[in-house]
Parts: C-alpha cells; sequence; structure tokens
C-alpha cells in the first residue's frame, strides 16, 4: 500500500526549510509542493496516501505557519497582524535519543510519540507494534514496514534485527501538504527525502527521511505537528 510520491525534488545541498522568528517557513531551492490526502479504511484508519493538485515549481517559497494566511499555502503576512507566537519548542536531540524500542522477533520499532500527527497508518490490522511483535510471520513483518513507511512524522521508525539497519524508503524531497478528510481537517506539511531544516536562531535539527511541520500555528511541539490540527 506505500504510495512512491511521485514528482520529488532532486537532493541537493541547497534544498533547505528555513524557519523565520514568528513567521513563514523559507523554502528554497525548488523543492515540489503538492496535496497529499489520507486513504482511510472503514475504521478511519490511514491505508494509503493520494496524490492531490501539485503547485508550480518555484525557487524559493514562503508556507503559512500561523495558520491565517488567506493565501494558503503561502503566507501573506497575516501572521504579524495577528502576533503570531512561533516559538519554536521542540526537543532537539537526536530521534534516537528520544525513542521508545519495541523489540519483535526479526524487528525492532522505534516511537517518539511527541512527534505524532495522528495519521493513524499504525492502526490497521492489530497496529504497527503488534505486527513488530509478530514480525516472524511474513505478512505482519510486511505490514509492519509498510505502516512505518507511510508514517508521515518519522514517530515510527523501523529496523532490521539481523543487521541492525533501518529499513526506509528512497524518498525524493517533497512537501505535502496532509489533508485528512475523514477528519474533515487539514494537517502538517510532510517533509520528505532528508530535507534540512533550520530554526529561527540558526539550529539545523537531525536531517530526517519523514517529518511533519506544523501549519495550523497550534502544536505546541513547534515547529513539528503534534497532532493539534485535529483539537
Ligand atoms: S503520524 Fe505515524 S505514529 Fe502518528 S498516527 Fe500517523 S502513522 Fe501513526
Ligand atoms: S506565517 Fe505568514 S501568514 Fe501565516
Amino acid at each position: 500500500m506505500h504510495t512512491k510520491i511521485e514528482g520529488g525534488g532532486n537532493i541537493s545541498k541547497d534544498n533547505k526549510i528555513k524557519i523565520t522568528k514568528d513567521g513563514p517557513y523559507i523554502v528554497k531551492n525548488a523543492i515540489p509542493l503538492m496535496k497529499m490526502k489520507i486513504v482511510v479504511n472503514s475504521e478511519g484508519d490511514g491505508i494509503d496516501w493520494k496524490i492531490g493538485k501539485k503547485y508550480p515549481l518555484q525557487k524559493n517559497i514562503a508556507l503559512c505557519r500561523c495558520g491565517e494566511s488567506r493565501n494558503k499555502p503561502y503566507c501573506d503576512g497575516t501572521h504579524e497582524k495577528i502576533d503570531f507566537d512561533g516559538t519554536e519548542t521542540a526537543d532537539k536531540s537526536p530521534y534516537l535519543d528520544l525513542a521508545l524500542v519495541y523489540d519483535g522477533p526479526t524487528l525492532k520499532l522505534t516511537d517518539v510519540e511527541e512527534i505524532c500527527a495522528a495519521s493513524r497508518f499504525c492502526a490497521p490490522e492489530g497496529g504497527t507494534w503488534e505486527l513488530t511483535e509478530r514480525s516472524d510471520d511474513p505478512k505482519a513483518r510486511k505490514l509492519a514496514i509498510q505502516q512505518t513507511a507511510n508514517c508521515p512524522s518519522g514517530r515510527l521508525a523501523i529496523w532490521e534485527n539481523e543487521t541492525g539497519e533501518e529499513i526506509e524508503p528512497e524518498l525524493k524531497p517533497s512537501l505535502g501538504l496532509v489533508e485528512d478528510p475523514h477528519k474533515n481537517a487539514s494537517g502538517p506539511i510532510c517533509v520528505r527525502g532528508k530535507v534540512p531544516i533550520e530554526s529561527a536562531d540558526g539550529f539545523t535539527y537531525e536531517i530526517r527521511n519523514r517529518v511533519t511541520l506544523c501549519r495550523c500555528g497550534k502544536s505546541s511541539n513547534k515547529p513539528f505537528c503534534d497532532a493539534s490540527h485535529l483539537d
């Protein structure tokens, strides 16, 4: 079920998302931007991604992160009028320093709950944790790997016990504006493909293949999504 995101950009040393103080995300070097819809099963849990509208490729863009622009997804300056507080409060430690570890017979799952974007790809078929516990069954193992690859926030990562290597799809740089029609909500910006993200004060967060950035302005774990868009 894992969807390969089409139209990803090139990995380049110039790709970057720069967070501005109490203002937008400045996206540098023409990273493809598109809508990404969560496709759900009868329980409302995520089972696949559907790519929607693709935006014209532009060299540098400013994406709203206060949630109030009238020209979304782009910034229109409203953050100044509303006195947006975009203070970055996320823990800057590397993912693995924060992760809980779940051991299974062939796989290991790591989990940092604070960055969950509530897209529910980890819920079907007993859930990724249980599937990892049953990873000596090839079907359960395959599903655990697929669900983890679909987790947009990078809360979940999965590892091969035999080699200790992370199992991670190759993703080209792209930005997905998450839409969650089942919850009637717009979600975060899904950043794929190891795009560096630099804080307003010049710190480069750990570079990861999948992360979700808040774009409603309400996260308590800025710049990352904490699912507050569903509140
Ligand atoms: S962001 Fe990842 S861990 Fe959170 S609900 Fe979605 S799939 Fe599960
Ligand atoms: S960040 Fe500028 S309008 Fe939202």
